[in-house]
């Protein structure tokens, strides 16, 4: 399988998402050691790591010669055309009211650490239910009350009467996007990716 190339923006985000990367268990040593190359394998060779200035990260993706890209939410809002951004969402049921109520709160996902993180980070107590796939069943279910869930095209919310209770879960200025052809063909390895990337961020919140 060809290699997921991942264009990051040149300078403190690459520093940053390179520092992820070597946590989640990449080795970067070609990345640390680069000197001018431009292109560069990561891990075993099964990433590989471009590097490009911000607007031009959102067009490497969006022509589909990269798979992923890290740019700053600032350019995305300047420069955003067709590409998916990968959020870590909270959701939960059209019309609900989420933080209403004293009442402990209960959260079902695929994700319980990154889950945990975020909810420490506000100081609110919650339950966490572990579930394997398709969590969305959950508060449609009356298991939940609502979900943590990486969110792409958000057509699976919105087909199940689902909607976004916050979208910074992942509460940074960067975010990952995604080529849309790409979160088609490779989705596991995509999600895979962004959750031990985010997972390794929130431990150094
Ligand atoms: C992921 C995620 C959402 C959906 C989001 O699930 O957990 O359910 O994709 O994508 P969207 O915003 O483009 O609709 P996946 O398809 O990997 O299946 P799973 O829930 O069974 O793990």
């Amino acid at each position: 399988m060809k290699p997921l190339r991942i264009a990051l923006t040149k300078g403190r985000l690459e520093k940053d998402t390179i520092g992820l990367l070597e946590q989640a268990g990449y080795d970067c040593t070609a990345v640390r050691e680069k000197g001018r190359r431009l292109i560069l394998p990561i891990g075993g060779g099964e990433i590989e790591v471009v590097l490009a200035k911000a607007a031009d990260v959102i067009t490497y993706v969006e022509n589909g010669v990269c798979d992923l890209g890290v740019v700053g939410k600032d350019t995305i809002m300047e420069n955003g055309r067709s590409f998916y951004e990968i959020l870590f969402a909270l959701a939960g049921k059209k019309g609900c009211d989420f933080y209403a109520g004293y009442n402990e709160k209960t959260i079902a996902t695929k994700y319980p650490n990154v889950t945990r993180g975020f909810f420490e980070g506000k100081g609110m107590d919650i339950r966490i239910i572990k579930i394997e796939g398709s969590v969305e069943l959950a508060p449609l279910l009356g298991l939940s009350d609502a979900i943590v869930d990486i969110v792409e095209t958000g057509s699976t919310l919105k087909e199940n009467g689902l909607v976004i209770i916050e979208d910074n879960v992942a509460a940074i200025s960067a975010r990952l996007i995604v080529n849309t052809a790409s979160l088609k063909l490779r989705k596991r390895e995509i999600e895979a990716l962004a959750d031990k990337m985010e997972q390794e961020r929130k431990k150094i919140q």
